[in-house]
């Protein structure tokens, strides 16, 4: 993939059209993490079924416009697929399917597979499995009051 200088068309996309905004109640997994540096914070929801296949897909992001097309995007590629496809999705396919982002944008869909990779662990660890390859997350963060704050919930 060349240099992308500029955001492309799929990236401005998911961004002005992000797909799957929101929560899923009773989720099987979540995952909420943060870029120290940013300070953005991305958490993602998945539904797996009883064969393990994640059945939706949501999130809610609150950081750059990167942030937001790249989880709307992982989203998208995450749905349908078995954990062991899902937690295959890295930020190099993520960013491939938005078409590449700009170098400095590059954590932004780092974000984006951590969370992924938060979620899956969270069901792993809730039904007592292990997904082969899934690390604990590495940038997993507590559940903070700030975080419904900044989302406008829980008050
Ligand atoms: Fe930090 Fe985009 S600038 S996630």
């Amino acid at each position: 993939m060349s240099q992308v200088t500029e955001y492309s068309e799929k990236v401005l996309d998911h961004f002005s059209n992000p797909r799957n905004v929101g929560q899923i109640e009773n989720a099987s997994g979540v995952g909420t993490v943060g870029n120290a540096k940013c300070g953005d914070i991305m958490r993602m929801y998945l539904d797996i079924d009883e064969n393990n296949i994640v059945r939706d897909a949501r999130f809610k992001t609150f950081g750059c416009g990167a942030a937001i097309a790249t989880s709307s995007m992982a989203t998208e590629l995450v749905k349908g697929k078995t954990v062991e496809e899902a937690l295959k999705v890295t930020n190099k396919a993520v960013m491939e399917a938005l078409d590449g982002l700009p170098p400095v944008k590059i954590h932004c869909s780092l974000l984006a597979e951590e969370a992924i990779h938060a979620a899956l662990w969270d069901y792993a660890q809730k039904n007592g499995i292990m997904i082969e390859g899934l690390k604990p997350p590495v940038n997993d963060i507590e559940e903070t009051e700030e975080f419904y704050t900044m989302q406008g919930e829980g008050k």
